[in-house]
């Protein structure tokens, strides 16, 4: 349901002036965050601290019910804000802290219009109740994103931008919140989403599964999958390894809880401590969705990861999910990182050495088309998960590594693990720490990898 108002300049003009009015009266909030790739992703005026998201999901109607209750912090007086959730879904009526606020909803821009102005710096709560039956959005790659239905369920990833497709929210990756997560589906199925599992109750042939997200996290790393999963929960190796597995998957699933302790033992050597209170995956049937998510905590994966896979999406647990980039432009700093981690990996068990990886990587001709795309900013939307990203971003840390020595690289990256954990960091910033802790300038190095198209030589 949608409700038009126009209410709101009138109301702004008609504030009383009483000592409280003495505060300023209050701006809209900006619709975006500001992301050149994705303009509409995210909203200004506020932060957004925590998610209480109650859901309630019928697999065979594929009628989702939520309650979203948000705790935000205002970063200026507001007179109205912005939320980000698709006008498919129907808002049934939102409240700021208690009191009914009247609301718009158009594209994927839900507006709000508190019944009071919020002020600067003040904590605020809302509660927005909507309905309906999501679906995923296509990302400007042509790739599904977001409520993406399967056989039996949901496989729910959302990296970029799926996140407008199930819940309201803030939903540029610069505002990270904690979440809590209560899904209620039928009996047959399993809702697992991040974070730790606090309580299974089965009641009336249905079951709540509650799960709650500690440490912060971007919207594009939610999850709440849904299926005929084979859950786990246990401590392995001083992890909490957590897996919820189709048995339906293609591939060998045998073992796959255990796998996860290694690998985070050697990243952890490498990048500093695990960040997460646990950890797991996500094994689903969905032969029709092409990649696999770091889902935060979970990754999520379209059929039995390998070892390669496997690791990637692990490594991504510091790289990409504890320290976010500011932009999409920077996603290298994700997928670079990432796929660094699997030469390292696949170097580990004696598969491939590093150096082979690189010069494999780097044996592409000089006229490839792969060379034209600089690693620091893929071009547009349509790019952010091209080759370069992954590829010439892995080369350029080897390069790093290289004209650094291997003590100052892994400093380098467990500087960066550890100066912006739980945080936000932009290229730049990775330049500048990576020249502060070597002592050494990398200008040259850094602008023939990262900024200019172009095959560097050695
Ligand atoms: N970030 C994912 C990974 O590398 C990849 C990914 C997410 C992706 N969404 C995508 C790849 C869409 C292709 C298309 O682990
Ligand atoms: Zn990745």
């Amino acid at each position: 349901m949608k409700r038009l108002l126009a209410l709101t300049a009138a109301a702004f003009l008609t504030l009383p002036l009483t000592p409280a009015a003495a505060s300023p009266a209050g701006t809209p909030g900006a619709p975006g965050a500001g992301d050149p790739y994705f303009p509409d992703q995210g909203n200004g005026g506020y932060d957004a601290l925590h998610y209480d998201l109650t859901l309630d999901y019928d697999p065979s109607s594929g009628r989702l019910s939520g309650r979203a209750a948000i705790s935000a912090r205002a970063t200026q007086a507001l007179s109205r804000f912005n939320l980000d959730l698709v006008d498919t879904l129907s808002v049934r009526s939102v409240t700021v802290d208690g009191r009914p606020a009247t609301y718009t909803q158009s594209g994927s821009e839900l507006v709000v219009t508190p019944a009071r102005t919020l002020r600067d710096r003040r904590g605020f709560s809302v509660v927005v109740r909507y309905d309906g039956n999501p679906s995923h959005v296509i990302d400007p790659d042509g790739s599904k994103d977001g409520w993406i239905k399967t056989n039996d369920g949901v496989f729910n990833a959302n990296e970029p931008q799926g996140a407008i497709t199930w819940y309201p929210g803030n939903h540029h990756m610069t505002d990270k919140a904690t979440y809590r997560y209560t899904v209620t589906v039928p009996s047959s199925r399993v809702a697992v989403a991040n974070g730790d599992l606090v309580r299974q109750a089965t009641k009336g042939g249905r079951t709540t599964y509650v799960w709650n997200s500690r440490e912060p996290m971007a919207s594009y790393l939610a999850t709440v999958s849904i299926g005929t999963f084979g859950l786990t929960d246990r401590r392995i190796g001083g992890y909490r390894v957590t897996t919820a597995v189709d048995p339906q998957a293609t591939g060998d699933a045998t073992g796959f809880a255990e796998r996860h302790p290694p690998a985070l033992d050697f990243f952890s050597e490498l990048f500093g401590r695990y960040p997460y209170s646990s950890t797991g995956g996500i094994v689903d049937h969905a032969p029709e969705v092409g990649y696999a998510l770091e889902t935060q905590t979970r990754p999520i994966y379209p059929r039995v990861p390998g070892e390669s896979l496997l690791a990637h999406e692990l490594a991504h647990q510091w790289f990409g999910n504890s320290v976010t980039p500011t932009l999409w432009r920077d996603i290298w700093l994700n997928e670079g990182f990432a796929t660094y981690s699997e030469w390292l990996w696949s170097d580990k068990l004696g598969t491939q050495t590093v150096q082979a990886a690189f010069d494999e990587a780097y044996a592409r001709p000089a006229e490839d088309e792969f060379w034209q795309t600089p690693t620091a900013d893929p071009g547009g939307p349509e790019n952010l998960f091209h080759a370069p990203v992954y590829d010439r971003g892995a080369m350029t840390l080897h390069v790093l590594r290289r004209a650094v020595g291997d003590d100052t690289f892994f400093a380098i990256l467990r500087a960066w693990a550890g100066r912006y954990r739980y945080g936000n960091a932009d290229t730049a910033a990775f330049v500048a720490l990576s020249e502060r802790v070597s002592g050494k300038d990398l200008g040259g190095l850094f602008d023939a990898w990262l900024f200019k198209p172009g095959k560097p030589s050695l």
